[in-house]
């Protein structure tokens, strides 16, 4: 079974109480969740493989570690996915970026599919699917077998918030993938919102409605 990581850094759950606020307004919630993405890569790196690699300081010949060169994708479900991509990427900057468009039905809260663009070698990649909400998980599986589909074998995926329901959707249709979230909250309302979240990522990103 993938592992479940709640990463509950203190700077992430500040910053993510921030953005729960209903008063909290575009600007600051995309700078936000910015923010909250790029310290959650963090922990999703912590077992990238390194190398060893001879440096010659002012001082001294040594040998010290660097990244053994694992390419990474970060693959953002459309729309609210893409708030995350420019943190993850001020930490990875040489990831390749795919996009999955998908969005959640208002009435049956199933997902429908519209876009999918990835890099070619997809299949060689270890994948970053980013998505800020999982809620009935519907999209995040959905979207984790396009990426299969398409030869993608080693997939993380990173929330800010899911709903325990959405994360058990995951595990049992994808039980090799590992999830990151910032929190697991409550669970969902009738709406298929969860509790108590944040409302509608994509809608307060970008200022629609
Ligand atoms: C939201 C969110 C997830 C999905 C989660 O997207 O960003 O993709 O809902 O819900 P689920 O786990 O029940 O599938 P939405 O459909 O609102 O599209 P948007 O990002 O374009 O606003
Ligand atoms: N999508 C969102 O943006 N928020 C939720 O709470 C559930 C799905």
């Amino acid at each position: 079974m993938g592992k479940v990581v709640e990463v509950k850094h203190p700077l992430i759950q500040h910053k993510l109480t921030i953005i729960r606020d209903r008063s909290v307004g575009t600007k600051d919630f995309r700078s936000l969740v910015d923010e909250i993405a790029m310290l959650m890569t963090y922990e999703v790196c912590r077992d990238l493989p390194l190398k060893d690699v001879k440096v010659h300081t002012p001082v001294a010949e040594t040998v010290q570690k660097e990244l053994s060169g694992k390419k990474l994708a970060v693959v953002p479900i459309l729309r609210a996915g893409l708030g995350m991509v420019d943190g993850i990427l001020q930490l990875i900057p040489a990831a390749k970026v795919g996009h999955i468009g998908m969005y959640r039905d208002e009435v049956t809260l199933e997902p429908v599919e519209y876009f999918v663009k990835l890099p070619d070698d997809i299949e060689k990649r270890e994948v970053l699917l980013v998505d800020p909400m999982l809620a009935t998980g519907g999209s995040a599986k959905d979207a984790i077998d396009a990426l299969k589909k398409r030869g993608a074998q080693n997939i993380n995926l990173i929330t800010l918030v899911s709903a325990p329901e959405g994360v058990k959707t995951v595990q049992d249709a994808h039980p090799d993938v590992d999830i990151y979230t910032a929190s697991i909250d409550e669970g969902l309302n009738e709406n298929g919102y969860i509790v108590p979240g944040l409302g509608d990522a994509g809608d307060r990103l970008f200022g629609t409605h």
